[in-house]
């Protein structure tokens, strides 16, 4: 059954597909903006301890689940239940994930629209076009409809391909380049002037802001929706994987590599953000607030390749190339959730149902950008800094007290037989169990109180 849904080829082919989809605007775009308007450094440590401390055992929670199942989220969410009550809300989960993935992909490629906008405007620039290129950058409902619909049309191409030629393949020529990019352009903007006082801010956390309960709750979303967990992404891509693999340590190195790219994408947004000040770009509100935090990173970068006259050209062409990719990858891991749903529940074609889905959507975009102003934010803070991290605690919920303890640890066994006698199954299983489900609790009770 496995091989006639498709699976990952080879343990490079998912790692690069897993990382692929938790690489993306959410390290990039989502991440530096909220560490910048949330303390720097304080935003930084409450990411990074929640990262490794809850998110990373919730996509093990996920990764194991939809491995085992070999299955779609709301199918596996329900076999692993074990009477009816728990079946139906292993249903009501998947399904939630399911709705919450398509609001989420509804403003997912709207910005990544902008990112293919900014990519060709070098592009023209440097082909001497530059009225045309103007347009390009210019927040217009037109420019945003069309560069959302090409988008969409992209993701929905590569969907329509299944699991190994199109989403393996895409993922694994072009993450290696983003990472070399991304660590170039971070050398360079730390020569620049005022990236110092961007740097400090980045790392020199401010205890007593860390300890706010909005921070933390911020800081919780943002790890769940850049390691696109809760959604029921990461458990259909484990459904994807081979028998004979490893999971807690692919799960691990896509931990590593999602949380390394956003920290090092806060190493370049956050200087770059005081170098445009530096240079005379307006960043901050007079009360302290970040100017237009959803599309800052659209002025602050494009005025640090300015800073490299001809060759800015360049680097902004390979740079928002690459992030239409990255964008790419994750908008498909998004996408495959109501699809891979909607085949095996639905019997219908992979066709048939990624054009239904992927136009529907599209529709709802549609809805987001003509109500741009409270619309957009809304969808954005409901579906990732909520949804996400309470569908994850129910995942973990199912992965720790309703799925059978010993048939989590069969289904470890076959990638690694040894599973019993090493830390992870010392560690996780309790871990998944109580203190992740009670610390996502405490959180949002702190923040609801607060
Ligand atoms: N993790 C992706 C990013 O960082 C976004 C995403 C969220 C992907 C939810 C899949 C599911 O951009």
């Amino acid at each position: 059954m496995a091989a006639a849904r498709g699976e990952f080829s080879s343990r490079f082919g998912f790692i690069m597909a897993a990382a692929g989809s938790a690489v993306g605007l959410g390290n990039i775009w989502g991440f530096p903006t909220q560490a910048a308007s949330n303390g720097g450094g304080a935003f930084l440590m409450v990411y990074l301890i929640l990262a490794f401390c809850i998110a990373y055992p919730a996509l093990m929670a996920e990764l194991i689940i939809g491995r085992h199942a070999h299955a779609n989220a709301v199918e596996a969410l329900r076999s692993v239940s074990r009477g009816p009550i728990s079946r139906m809300f292993g249903g009501a989960t998947g399904i939630t994930g399911l709705i919450v993935a398509s609001f989420i992909l509804s403003f997912y490629v709207i910005v990544s629209g902008w990112m293919m906008a900014f990519c060709l405007n070098s592009m023209l620039t440097l082909a001497g076009f530059s009225e045309a290129a103007a347009w390009l950058i210019e927040f217009s409902l037109p420019r945003n409809l069309f560069f959302m619909g090409i988008f969409m049309l992209l993701t929905v191409g590569i969907i329509s391909r299944g699991v190994q030629s199109g989403i393996e393949k895409w993922s694994g020529r072009l993450m290696p380049m983003l990472i070399v990019t991304l660590v170039l352009l971070v050398l360079y903007v730390l020569t620049l002037e005022g990236a110092m006082e961007g740097l400090k801010v980045y790392l020199v956390p401010d205890f007593e802001r860390a300890i706010s309960p909005s921070l933390i709750v911020k800081a919780l979303g943002s790890a769940f929706f850049s390691l696109s967990l809760g959604v029921g992404t990461m458990l259909v891509y484990g459904s994807y994987i081979r028998d004979d693999e490893n999971l807690p340590l692919v799960g691990g190195m896509v931990t590593m590599i999602d949380i390394g790219i956003a920290v090092m994408a806060g190493f370049l947004i956050i200087p770059a953000m005081y170098v445009a000040q530096h240079n005379g770009v307006e960043i901050f509100t007079a009360t302290g607030a970040l100017i237009s935090e959803d599309t800052l990173i659209f002025t602050v970068l494009p005025a640090l390749f300015q800073t490299m006259g001809v060759a800015g050209v360049i680097v902004s062409i390979v740079f928002f190339f690459l992030m239409s990719i990255a964008a790419l990858t994750s908008s498909i891991s998004i996408l495959e959730v109501p699809v891979s749903y909607t085949i095996e529940n639905h019997n219908m074609g992979r066709q048939k149902a990624v054009w239904t889905i992927g136009g529907a959507v599209a529709v709802l975009s549609t809805v987001v950008l003509l109500n741009f102003s409270w619309m957009f934010g809304l969808v954005i803070e409901v579906s990732t800094r909520y949804f996400q991290p309470l569908l994850g605690l129910v995942m973990c919920v199912f992965a720790g007290w309703v799925w059978n303890r010993n048939s989590i640890l069969q289904e470890l066994k076959k990638g690694d037989a040894a599973t019993e006698s090493g830390w992870f199954w010392k560690i996780w299983p309790g871990y998944v169990r109580t203190v992740c489900p009670i610390i996502i609790l405490v959180v949002f009770v702190n923040y609801i109180w607060a």
